[in-house]
């Protein structure tokens, strides 16, 4: 459909750009890009690394009118297109670390920050944040990042155009979107667990309730990560922290 595309040279973070946008009215399907943020947020309250001129830092706005507990389907779908970007347009061997880390060869490259704005009717708006590290060299990254972190362009040597793969992005996202809006999850949630880092690992999940150890089984069919523990218990998890536990 018709789409506004925003573009800035530089804002604090395109999230807050897009959920003053879209508490105006503005439709869903825009898009808020910069190429710059002084502000660049991150999940858990850590700040995400925007240097001009080598990342991708978009934002879009969805009004998706579903059922509440497919709403969750769209982080999976995110990190799937997002994924599916560095492998298909880059030709890098990309991988999710659920819920939405991109990695390639175990180092982050890509990060996804979605805000869901709720009114007395459910969801009004949610702002899908992406942040893609591309042009960027290795020896660029601050040192205090707590994950380590990679960019297309550190993979692989060759300077990329952005617009280019944020076409390749833009164009996943929509396919996957317009299906899941059709009632077709199925071969994204399929290509989401054949690209999941997780699954089969013995991991370490931290919530905001504590941690919990065990083996993750699956990716269920709302995108939540089965956990079964020591005592054999499968745990539904809907958000938090893993890491992969060296065996
Ligand atoms: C994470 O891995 O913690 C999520 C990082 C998300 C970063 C992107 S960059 C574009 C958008 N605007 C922000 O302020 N954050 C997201």
């Amino acid at each position: 459909g018709q789409t506004d595309y925003l573009y800035y040279q530089e804002l604090d973070s395109t999230n807050n750009r897009a959920r003053v946008l879209a508490s105006e009215g503005y439709p869903e399907g825009t898009v808020v890009v910069a190429d710059m943020q002084t502000a660049g947020r991150g999940r858990r309250g850590r700040s995400w690394y925007s240097p001009s001129n080598q990342g991708i830092y978009m934002s879009v706005i969805l009004r998706p009118v579903l059922p509440l507990k497919e709403i969750s389907r769209i982080s999976l779908l995110t990190a799937v297109a997002v994924a599916e970007t560095f492998e298909e347009e880059l030709n890098l061997p990309a991988r999710i670390k659920w819920p939405n880390d991109i990695l390639i060869n175990d180092k982050k490259v890509a990060g996804i920050l979605s805000e869901a704005v709720t009114d007395m009717d459910g969801i009004e708006y949610i702002v899908v944040g992406i942040g893609m590290n591309i042009n960027n060299q290795l020896q660029e990254f601050p040192g205090d990042f707590r994950t380590a972190a990679t960019s297309a362009r550190a993979e692989d040597a060759r300077p990329v155009s952005r617009v280019k793969v944020l076409q390749g992005l833009l164009a996943r996202l929509e396919s996957h979107y317009l299906d899941l809006l059709a009632g077709s999850f199925e071969g994204t949630l399929k290509k989401g667990k054949s690209l999941s880092v997780a699954i089969g690992q013995v991991l370490r999940l931290d919530t905001i309730n504590g941690f919990l150890v065990g083996k993750a089984i699956d990716i269920d069919e709302n995108g939540f990560l089965l956990l079964r523990d020591q005592s054999g218990i499968v745990h539904t998890i809907i958000s938090g922290e893993i890491t992969i536990l060296p065996l």
